[in-house]
């Protein structure tokens, strides 16, 4: 792993806060150069989305949409990453929530790093897929 230092000096990791979602990599999530696949980050983005999502809205939630996603470092085999959430907004039918994610350093001194922030935003929908107000169930 090359040596690396926090590629983003304004963030600080948020160790007063409990992640959504904390798990180690491993190398079934590679990609073909070896580092942490992108599409298993966003999935578990996804995922810690849609937890956050739940405190609002007890029913069934849906993404509709994931953007300003940026990856600013690479993840690697062993790291521990977790994944820290917040509510934005919260629409008639929508949730929009931060996701950063932070990484630790399995090999290479056990540091954190902040390796990706979205914004996603799940809708609350009725047994049909359509949208009904945050907070209410589905008749
Ligand atoms: C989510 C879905 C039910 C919304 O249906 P829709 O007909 O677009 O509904 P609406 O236009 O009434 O929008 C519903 C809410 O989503 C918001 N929204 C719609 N498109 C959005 C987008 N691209 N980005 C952000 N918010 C969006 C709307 O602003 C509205 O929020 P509000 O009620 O809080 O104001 C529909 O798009 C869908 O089923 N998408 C597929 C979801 C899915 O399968 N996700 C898994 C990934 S494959």
């Amino acid at each position: 792993m090359p040596q690396e230092s926090n590629p983003d000096e304004q963030a600080e990791y948020p160790a007063d806060q409990s992640p959504a979602i904390r798990r180690v990599m491993m190398p079934r999530d590679t990609n073909a150069v070896g580092t942490i696949f992108g599409g298993t980050i966003l999935a578990e983005i996804d995922l810690a989305a849609a937890t956050e999502a739940h405190k609002h809205h007890a029913g069934m939630v849906v993404t509709v949409s994931m953007d300003k996603i940026d990856f600013k470092a690479p993840v690697y085999v062993g790291d521990l990453v977790s994944f820290f959430t917040r509510t934005l907004r919260i629409g008639r039918t929508s949730i929009c929530v931060q996701v950063s994610v932070w990484s630790q350093r399995r090999f290479g001194g056990g540091q954190y790093a902040h390796v990706t922030e979205a914004q996603v935003t799940m809708v609350a929908v009725d047994t049909n897929f359509h949208p009904i107000p945050v907070g209410t169930m589905p008749s």
